[in-house]
C-alpha cells in the first residue's frame, strides 16, 4: 500500500480548481451520505482492465477513450447514450480492423461530470459571475444562483452515473454489441453520411467472416468474445471529496480502489506534483491517467511517474498527451526519451483535442484538421522514436452536433450556430468521429506494413 497514504490524505495538500461551497456543513453532510452509497463500479473490473492496459503499454493493443467533455443533467437520457456507445462501437471496429490488434474501450462517461476552468470567472456583457465548472458542482445558467455550488448535485451525478452505467453494462453484455449486429449499427447514420458507405463495406467484410466462422462452429452463442463487449467508464478525478466519499477497500486484495469509474486522469492544471489531485490517485489502485501539455518538462514527468507507478506496472499509467498541432513536434520527443531513459512502463495515448481549441464566431471550436494534424505527429514521432502509439482519447457524441468545423462535410464557422450542445468544449460528431477512426486505421495499418519490410529486409 502508498506509504501514509489515506483516501484523505490529499486534504492536507494544496489544491487547485476547488469550488467554494458556501455551506461546508451540507457539503459534509452530502459526502457522508455518498460514503455510504453502493460502489458504481468493482475493483475486479478495474483489474481486468487494468491487465487490459498491460497489454497495450507492452504494444499489444490500442486504446480507444473517448465521450463527452462533460456530461450533463438536462440531456440525459436513453437515446443519446445509445447513440454515443454505437459511434464508440463503430470506430473501435475500424480500429481493431486496422490495429489487428485488441482494442481497448473506456468512455468518458458515467462520471464526467467535474470542470477544471482557466478562469473562476465568466464575463458576459457588464456581469461577471463564477464560472460554470460542470452539472456535479454548478448550473450552467448564467445567473447568480445557478453558479453557486450546490452539494445535492454530487448525490444527481452518482445516481446519473449508475444509471447511465447500467444501460452501458446492458449494451455491452446483453446482446447489442454481438458482433453479429455490426451492420446493425448502421441504423444511426444520418441521411448521406460521408462515413456510412465506408462503415458498410467493413461491416459485410466482418459479417462475411462470422458467417464463415458460423460454418465451422464458431458462434455468438458459444463463443461469449463475439456476443459481449469489454466497456469501461472514465472521468477526471476533480472533484476530490466526491472521489473520497467512493473510495474502498476490496475485500479480496485490501487495497484501495475509487469506485466512482474503472479509469481516472488528473488534468492537465491540477498534476503538480506535491499537490492534491495527485497525493489522492498514487493511493488508489485504479488505472491512472495523465493529461501532459506542453508545460511538462521531461524531469517532472519522471517525479510524477515515480509518485504515480512507483513499482512501473504496465497498464497503470496512461499519459495523455495534448499538446496542440503546432507544439506536439517541440514536445513529445523530449518526454519520450526521458520516459525510455528511466525505463518506464507507460501508455502513451494522444489527445488531440484540448491545444487545438480556438474562438470563431464566439463559439469555442475546434478545426478537424487540427486535431487530425496532431494525431498525425503523434504517430510519426513514435514511429521515429521506436515507440508504440497506444491510443487516442478525443471528445464526442454519437449525435449530429455542429461543434467541430471541418471533416468530410467541411462544417464551416458560419454551422456552428445550428447544433451547438456541448456543455463544455466542442466534441466531434459522429461523422467526424468515425472518419477519425478511418483515418486512423489506415494510418496503423501502414505502420505494419512497414514493420513487415524491415522484417523481410
Ligand atoms: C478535459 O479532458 O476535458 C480537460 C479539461 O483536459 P485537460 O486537463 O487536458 O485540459
Ligand atoms: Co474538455
Amino acid at each position: 500500500m502508498a506509504q501514509n497514504w489515506t483516501p484523505s490524505s490529499w486534504r492536507d495538500k494544496p489544491i487547485s480548481q476547488v469550488p467554494e461551497y458556501p455551506d461546508l456543513a451540507a457539503l459534509a453532510a452530502t459526502e457522508e451520505r455518498l460514503a455510504k452509497f453502493p460502489p458504481l463500479v468493482f475493483a475486479g473490473e478495474a483489474r481486468r482492465l487494468k491487465a487490459s492496459l498491460a497489454n497495450v503499454a507492452e504494444g499489444k493493443g490500442f486504446l480507444l477513450q473517448g465521450g463527452d467533455c462533460a456530461e450533463s443533467f438536462a440531456e440525459h437520457g436513453a437515446d443519446t447514450i445509445r447513440d454515443f456507445f454505437r459511434a464508440f462501437l463503430q470506430m473501435a471496429v475500424v480500429l481493431t480492423f486496422g490495429a489487428q490488434q485488441p482494442v481497448v474501450k473506456v468512455g468518458r462517461i458515467a462520471g464526467q461530470f467535474a470542470k477544471p476552468r482557466s478562469s473562476g470567472f465568466e464575463k458576459q456583457g457588464d456581469v461577471t459571475l463564477p464560472s460554470y465548472r460542470g452539472d456535479i458542482i454548478n448550473g450552467i445558467e448564467f445567473t447568480e444562483e445557478a453558479r453557486v455550488p450546490n452539494p445535492e448535485r454530487q448525490i444527481m451525478a452518482y445516481r446519473q452515473s449508475a444509471a447511465t452505467l447500467n444501460l452501458l453494462r446492458a449494451f455491452a453484455m446483453g446482446g447489442y454489441a454481438n458482433l453479429e449486429n455490426v451492420n446493425q449499427w448502421m441504423l444511426g447514420f444520418v441521411k448521406d453520411s460521408p462515413q456510412a458507405e465506408r462503415y458498410r463495406k467493413l461491416a459485410d467484410r466482418i459479417s462475411e467472416t462470422m458467417d464463415f466462422m458460423k460454418a465451422i462452429g464458431i458462434t455468438s452463442e458459444n463463443h461469449a468474445n463475439l456476443r459481449e463487449t469489454d466497456f469501461f467508464t472514465s472521468h477526471e478525478a476533480l472533484l476530490l471529496g466526491y472521489e473520497q466519499a467512493l473510495t474502498r477497500v476490496d475485500s479480496t486484495s485490501g487495497d484501495w480502489y475509487a469506485t466512482s469509474g474503472h479509469m481516472i486522469w488528473i488534468g492537465d492544471r491540477t498534476r503538480q506534483l506535491d499537490h492534491a489531485h495527485v497525493e489522492y490517485c498514487r493511493g488508489i489502485k485504479n488505472p491512472l491517467g495523465l493529461k501532459c501539455g506542453p508545460s511538462l518538462q521531461p524531469d517532472n514527468l519522471i517525479e510524477l511517474i515515480d509518485a504515480l507507478n512507483p513499482a512501473n506496472e504496465a497498464g497503470r499509467l496512461t499519459l495523455i498527451c495534448r499538446f496542440g498541432h503546432d507544439k506536439v513536434a517541440e514536445n513529445l520527443p523530449r518526454l519520450i526519451r526521458a520516459v525510455e531513459r528511466e525505463g518506464k512502463k507507460v501508455i502513451w495515448s494522444c489527445d488531440p483535442m484540448h491545444g487545438n481549441t480556438i474562438t470563431l464566431n464566439n463559439y469555442k471550436t475546434r478545426p478537424f484538421e487540427r486535431i487530425l494534424s496532431e494525431v498525425e505527429s503523434f504517430f510519426q514521432i513514435h514511429r521515429s522514436e521506436g515507440t508504440h502509439p497506444g491510443g487516442i482519447h478525443i471528445e464526442m457524441t454519437g449525435n449530429d452536433v455542429t461543434e467541430c468545423t471541418g471533416g468530410a462535410r467541411a462544417l464551416s464557422g458560419d454551422d456552428l450556430a445550428d447544433r451547438y450542445h456541448t456543455h463544455c468544449d466542442p466534441r466531434l460528431n459522429a461523422d467526424q468521429a468515425l472518419e477519425l477512426a478511418f483515418l486512423l486505421a489506415e494510418r496503423m495499418k501502414g505502420g505494419r506494413d512497414e514493420k513487415r519490410m524491415v522484417v523481410n529486409g
